[in-house]
C-alpha cells in the first residue's frame, strides 16, 4: 500500500482529514496483536472509576472513543495514569463520583453515552452529556425510557444529545429491550447496581455480555439464566488488574482479508474470543474458510486466545435474525467483501445499521457501486451479488472508522487503487490499521 496520504486544506476541520491510497494485494501474511477490545475497555474504564482501590490495564484500546470514555470519568473525579509502556492505572472513586464542572462530551461514542448516563443518572448531581454531529442524530430514547422508569430524570433535544441528567435514588426495574442492543443493556445494569432492589433485562435475542461480566469482576452480584440478566443493587465496586483481551471487531478486518487470498496465513494472538462476539469465525468457517484456535484461556469471565487462519475460497451467505445482531459491527466489512464470495452475500434484519455512526446499509452500498458492484438495497439490509469483479474508486467513508476500514480491505482484491477518504476516522476504534494493513500485506 502506498499508503500516500492526499490531506485537503479547506478550513481547519477538513486539514484534519486524510485520504488514504489503497492498492491491490496478492497476499496476506504475518502475525498480529490488536489493540484491547473497545467495548471491554469502555465498561472496564467507567467500573475502575467507580470502584475502590487502583485498577490497572494493560492493552486498553488505543481508540479515540475510549479516550472520550477516559476523559469523562476523569472529568468526574477518577485519577488516571498512563504510564510509557502504555498501562493505564486508574484510581477509582469508591462510589463517590464528583459533578462535572462542564459538559461530558462523548465525542464520537455511543458506547460512552448511553452507558454513561445509567451511571450519572444513579448520582447525587446534575451533568450533561454531548457528542459530536454523528452522535447527535443516534437515537437516546432506548436509554431514556427505562431509566426514567427507574426514576432518572433525563432531558433530551427530542430524543437525542445532548442530555442533561439529575441524578437521583433509582428504583430497580424488570425491562425487555425492544432493539437488541449491548449498549441499552450494560446502561441499564449500571444504573441497576447503585438502585434500590434487583434490577433484571431480558433480550428476545442475545447482544454482546460484557456489561454483566465486567460488574461480576468487579464484585457486583449479577446472575445470567438464558437470555434474562439480573444485577443486586447497592454494589461496592472493588479494583481489578486486567490484560485487555484484542479487540475481535478489529481483528475482523484482517480475517476477512486473508480469507480472500489463496496463500494467505495470519496468526493472531490474544484476540477476544467470548462467544457472543466471536461469530465473524463461524461465519467465515460456514463459508470455507479456516479459522484455528490455537490456544484459548479465561481472564475475568472472558474468553481469549491465538487464532490462525487461513485462506479460502469463500462461497456465500445469508444473514438474519440473531446472527445480524451477533455481528452487528462486522457487517461492513462482510458486505464488502460480499462480490468476492462466490455466491453473495444477504443481509437482512439490520435496520440497526442506519443508526450507527453513519447510515452504514446505504454507504456501504453506494461504496460497493462506486467499486462497480451490483448491490440491492433493503430497508433493513442489502444483497451483494457474487463473483464480480470490482475497480478502484474513491471511497466516501462518511467519517466511519468501520466504513474505511471495511473498504480498505474491500480495495485489495479490486482492479486498480482506490482512495479512502476520511481515514483518519479509523482512531475511533483502531489508528494503528492502516499500519498493520501495510505490515501483513504483499504485493
Ligand atoms: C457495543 C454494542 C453495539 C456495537 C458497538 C459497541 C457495546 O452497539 O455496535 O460498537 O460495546 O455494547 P448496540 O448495542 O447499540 O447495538
Amino acid at each position: 500500500m502506498g499508503n500516500s496520504e492526499t490531506g485537503a486544506t479547506l478550513n481547519p476541520e477538513e486539514s484534519l482529514k486524510k485520504s488514504v491510497r489503497v492498492r491491490p494485494a496478492k497476499n496476506v501474511l504475518g502475525s498480529i496483536s490488536f489493540p484491547g477490545d473497545k467495548s471491554i475497555s469502555h465498561r472496564y474504564g467507567m467500573l475502575a472509576a467507580l470502584a475502590e482501590g487502583t485498577s490497572r490495564f494493560k492493552n486498553f484500546s488505543t481508540g479515540a472513543d475510549c479516550a472520550s470514555t477516559l476523559a469523562c470519568m476523569q472529568a468526574l473525579g477518577a485519577r488516571i495514569e498512563r504510564h510509557d509502556d502504555g498501562a493505564l492505572a486508574i484510581h477509582g472513586t469508591a462510589g463517590r463520583l464528583r459533578q462535572p464542572s462542564s459538559a461530558l462530551d462523548c465525542g464520537n461514542s455511543g458506547s460512552t453515552m448511553r452507558m454513561l448516563s445509567g451511571i450519572l443518572a444513579a448520582q447525587s448531581f446534575e451533568s450533561e452529556l454531548t457528542g459530536d454531529a454523528s452522535l447527535s442524530r443516534r437515537p437516546m430514547r432506548r436509554i431514556v425510557e427505562p431509566l426514567k422508569q427507574m426514576g432518572a430524570h433525563i432531558e433530551t433535544m427530542d430524543g437525542h444529545a445532548p442530555l442533561r441528567v439529575r441524578g437521583s435514588k433509582l428504583q430497580a426495574i424488570d425491562y425487555t429491550t425492544p432493539v437488541p442492543s449491548a449498549q441499552v443493556k450494560s446502561c441499564i445494569l449500571f444504573a441497576g447496581a447503585f438502585a434500590a432492589g434487583v434490577t433484571s433485562v431480558d433480550e428476545s435475542i442475545r447482544t454482546r455480555d460484557h456489561g454483566e461480566i465486567a460488574l461480576k469482576a468487579f464484585g457486583a452480584q449479577v446472575e445470567r439464566r438464558e437470555n434474562r440478566v439480573t444485577v443486586h443493587g447497592g454494589a461496592k465496586l472493588n479494583a481489578i488488574e486486567a490484560v485487555i483481551p484484542g479487540d475481535i471487531s478489529s481483528a475482523a478486518f484482517f480475517l476477512c482479508a486473508a480469507a480472500l487470498f489463496p496463500n494467505s496465513n495470519l496468526v493472531l494472538d490474544g484476540v477476544l474470543l467470548n462467544p457472543t462476539r466471536a461469530a465473524i469465525l463461524d461465519v467465515l468457517a460456514s463459508m470455507g474458510a479456516k479459522p484455528k484456535f490455537l490456544q484459548v484461556q479465561e481472564q475475568h469471565g472472558e474468553l481469549v486466545g491465538t487464532l490462525g487462519m487461513e485462506s479460502a475460497s469463500l462461497t456465500g451467505l445469508k444473514i438474519a435474525g440473531g446472527l445480524t445482531a451477533s455481528l452487528i459491527d462486522e457487517l461492513p466489512v462482510l458486505a464488502a467483501i460480499g462480490p468476492y464470495t462466490r455466491y453473495g452475500i444477504e443481509i437482512r434484519d439490520a435496520r440497526e445499521l442506519r443508526v450507527k455512526e453513519s447510515d452504514r446499509i446505504a454507504v456501504v452500498c453506494a461504496n460497493l457501486r462506486a467499486m462497480g458492484a451490483e448491490v440491492d438495497e433493503f430497508d433493513d439490509g442489502l444483497r451483494v451479488r457474487g463473483s464480480q469483479t470490482l475497480h478502484g474508486a474513491e471511497i466516501d467513508s462518511h467519517d466511519d472508522h468501520r466504513i474505511a476500514m471495511a473498504f480498505a480491505v474491500a480495495a485489495l482484491r479490486a482492479e486498480g487503487e482506490s482512495i479512502i477518504h476520511g481515514a483518519e476516522s479509523v482512531a475511533i476504534s483502531y489508528p494503528e490499521f492502516f499500519e498493520t494493513l501495510e505490515k501483513v500485506v504483499e504485493r
